[in-house]
């Protein structure tokens, strides 16, 4: 049994083949925590591990006693107002102006499997026996408000996930300021705190740095999980690497505003808390309302950075993203955005569609600027029917005569936006989240629908089911080009205001919800202005992400290594675009720039009639290349390698999991004159088994330990062997495969 309860100690120990978690009901009934790390065995009575200790000033639970504070004590849940004088992750404020609240153990349940959350995308199982789920419900006595933790432990996966339900039995109206998913008090501080952050363009740059005393978070509070920080932290050691050592991670399945918080108080304990940001935030519950906050999932790893990665790629790629697109072979697909970007009618998408055809592309994906009289950023998003002057079959004849050149066809759509030069403005001006007596502020030209109205969802579940539906259309782009302001729902009472932001996202994922059921057939790709909703929420509805506008491959290696942090190879949006690059002005081989995108779902973003026929004979074995492994990149294991945050060489591997195939790819950014060899070590081998290793310069024959003790080795800078059939100069890459022999 996983989850186990120990009577007479009042203790639960969840715990699989990795992990344990242990916490206790205390003797003021509320619940402390006492352990969470690698497995360990059970035992009856873990009650030592409580650190009870007296302190100067601290608030006690008894009198008497002045080794019990709740200041002291780690928590399981924490709760504004008693004694924890710490940030808390729920506060509630009520109608008499108190804000203190007690949350005592009431009772719980241990059930096979894992509920789904209503409204709220999730991690699941396919089979009861993977997990099993333990439910421990609360109450405050005083105000009859109860909170429901629940915690679900994968059997196979050092993984748990938790959230929290708070349900209003009580008369009174409450008021949430707080509700974090998850809170979680850690004995030492002495972690190093990894997060990913970024910018348009530069999106999940790795950041570590150690943790000091107070608060360190990262978060977002722009509508959307953003391009500036994603909802994951790691903790890990200092001594960790890719290899080696600890590390925890907090990823919270949710696309809005979040808060990843942490606190390392003065007596060194650290404090972990996830959820919803509480700024913007704050929810009344009438009696017999209850609110369910989103889900935080916690990987725990021994084996370093790598293996907490694996694991969030594991779980996401085959337990968060549903529907028939989880397994199926991703198709290799041409958008024709920085070909064309707006500038486009039929007869140019035509040829670069018969192209793409001829080279063996499978999808074409129409972006932005088909619809209404969309020539430019300024107009029309809302008008989702196409624009005859540019595409004279429409939609439908358009992705007629693209599925008879047998490619599936795709379109864009950016469903929550509107252009005030639109009809759909013209007729419903009061759709857009404003404060009416205040201006809007315009972002791209555009605004942002009120998604917590029903009416605008069942506008875009019409609009855009009409378009889906009329044409044969396989894919779609689901884009969001704007931040939120002024997150008002006009004609609304101002006590549910500070509810806006949340309902947005359930508005969306309601809308999501509709289309993806409507249409199980067609693959959704999210994007926001490149990665900025990138997320596991999104994962739910999306089997696949844009991840940046950022096409450049040198770039890419960044943003590509910071996703992998989390996120699996095939949720992540690649294509090969053209050069000189049209955000970096940087040219790198047509080589480079596929050895880059093969590691994500690949595609081509460029005018294939624009290139040499060496280059088209090029593009041919690219995606010859890619049929043939994209279901070991895909469903691979993805090992890290070398850090571009390092210096001058990326380096990554997927292997199969029966380690009998492996691709490397070797990336070096500037060449070296006249400089040494360098050895590239791989990882996960079987030490004996021998693998053939090919590329470009050749083959050769090894057992596993050599190739990860010794390695590869290289000499890329420009001194040596000059008539080597090996690349040099700047930006260069190599990919070698492996085969066991
Ligand atoms: C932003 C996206 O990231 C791009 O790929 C493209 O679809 C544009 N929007 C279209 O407006």
């Amino acid at each position: 049994m996983p989850i186990l309860f120990h009577e007479k100690t009042k203790q639960f120990h969840l715990h699989n083949g990795d992990i344990s978690y242990i916490f206790c009901i205390m003797p003021n009934d509320q619940l402390g925590h006492l352990y969470y790390g690698k497995k360990i065995r059970d035992q009856e009575d873990f009650s030592h591990l409580l650190e009870l200790g007296f302190r100067d000033m601290s608030p006690c639970v008894f009198e008497g006693n002045a080794k019990f504070s709740l200041e002291q004590v780690k928590q399981e849940i924490s709760v504004y107002g008693a004694g924890d004088l710490r940030s808390c992750g729920l506060h509630i404020l009520q109608e008499d102006g108190s804000q203190t609240v007690c949350l005592e153990y009431m009772a719980h349940e241990i059930v096979p499997g894992k509920p789904l959350l209503e409204g709220l995308p999730a991690t699941y199982v396919e089979d009861e026996s993977e997990a099993q789920t333990l439910r421990v419900f609360l109450i405050d006595k005083w105000l009859d408000c109860q909170v429901e933790l629940q915690y679900t432990l994968y059997n196979s996966l050092p993984v748990l996930t938790r959230n929290i339900k708070i349900s209003n039995s009580g008369k009174q109206t409450i008021r949430l300021e707080a509700a974090m998913s998850m809170s979680l008090d850690l004995p030492d501080k002495d972690y190093e705190m990894i997060d990913l952050t970024g910018a348009w363009g530069r999106e999940r740059h790795i950041q570590t740095h150690p943790l000091h005393y107070g608060i360190q978070s990262t978060y977002s509070l722009r509508g959307h999980s953003s391009h500036n920080y994603n909802p994951f932290i790691g903790l890990k050691r200092k001594e960790t690497t890719e290899f080696l050592g600890e590390v925890l991670g907090f990823s919270l399945v949710y696309s809005g505003n979040f808060l990843a918080q942490v606190e390392a108080d003065t007596y060194d304990v650290t404090r972990v808390m996830m959820g919803i940001h509480p700024n913007g935030f704050s929810w009344s519950l009438s009696s017999g309302e209850a609110f369910q906050t989103p889900e935080a999932v916690m990987v725990y790893s021994d084996q370093g950075m790598n293996k907490m990665s694996q694991t969030f790629h594991e779980l996401y790629r085959t337990r968060l993203v549903r529907g028939i697109w989880r397994d199926r072979t991703r198709p290799i697909l041409i958008n024709n955005w920085e070909a064309t970007y707006m500038d486009f009618d039929e007869d140019k998408i035509l040829g670069i569609a018969r192209s793409a055809a001829d080279v063996g592309i499978e999808l074409f994906v129409l972006d932005d600027g088909w619809f209404g009289k969309r020539n430019s950023d300024t107009t029309s998003l809302g008008d989702w029917y196409p624009n005859p002057d540019k595409l004279p079959s429409g939609i439908s004849g358009l992705a007629r005569k693209i599925t008879d050149m047998g490619l599936k066809f795709g379109l864009w759509f950016e469903p929550e936006m509107i252009s005030k030069e639109s009809d759909l403005y013209r007729k419903h001006s009061d759709w857009i989240l404003s404060v009416p007596y205040r201006a809007m502020s315009p972002g791209r030209n555009q605004y942002v629908l009120d998604l917590t109205k029903p009416e605008v969802i069942d506008y875009l579940d019409e609009s855009l089911s009409k378009v889906l539906s009329e044409a044969d259309i396989s894919y779609v782009k689901w884009d969001m080009n704007r931040s939120m302001s002024e997150v008002f729902s006009a004609g609304k009472e101002s006590g549910v205001q500070g509810k806006v932001y949340h309902q947005y996202i359930l508005g969306l994922y309601e809308l999501y919800e509709r289309l993806t059921g409507k249409f199980p057939e067609v693959l959704f790709e999210s994007c926001a202005s490149g990665g900025g909703r990138f997320d596991p929420g999104m994962l739910y509805f999306c089997p696949q992400g844009w991840i940046s506008d950022d096409t450049d491959a040198i770039e890419r290696l960044k943003i590509q290594y910071g996703t992998s942090m989390v996120y699996p190879l095939a949720s992540m949006g690649s294509h090969v675009s053209a050069v000189p690059n049209h955000q970096t002005h940087r040219s790198a081989a047509l080589a480079t720039r596929g050895d880059v995108a093969y590691f994500g779902t690949f595609g081509y973003e460029l005018d294939l009639n624009l290139l040499s026929g060496a280059e088209e004979a090029r593009v041919r074995e690219q995606i010859e290349f890619m049929k043939k492994h994209r279901e070991l990149i895909h469903k691979g294991i993805f090992y890290r390698l070398a850090s571009p945050f390092d210096g001058n060489i990326t380096a990554w591997m997927v292997l199969s999991k029966d380690k009998n195939r492996a691709i490397v790819g070797y990336y070096r950014t500037l060449v070296q004159v006249n400089g040494g060899y360098k050895r590239l070590k791989l990882a996960g081998l079987d030490a004996d088994k021998k693998y053939r290793i090919s590329d470009i310069a050749g083959e050769r024959s090894c057992y596993g330990d050599e190739w990860m003790e010794i390695g590869i080795l290289l000499n890329d800078s420009t001194s040596g062997d000059y008539h080597s059939k090996v690349p040099k100069g700047d930006f260069l890459s190599r990919l070698f495969l492996l085969e066991a022999e």
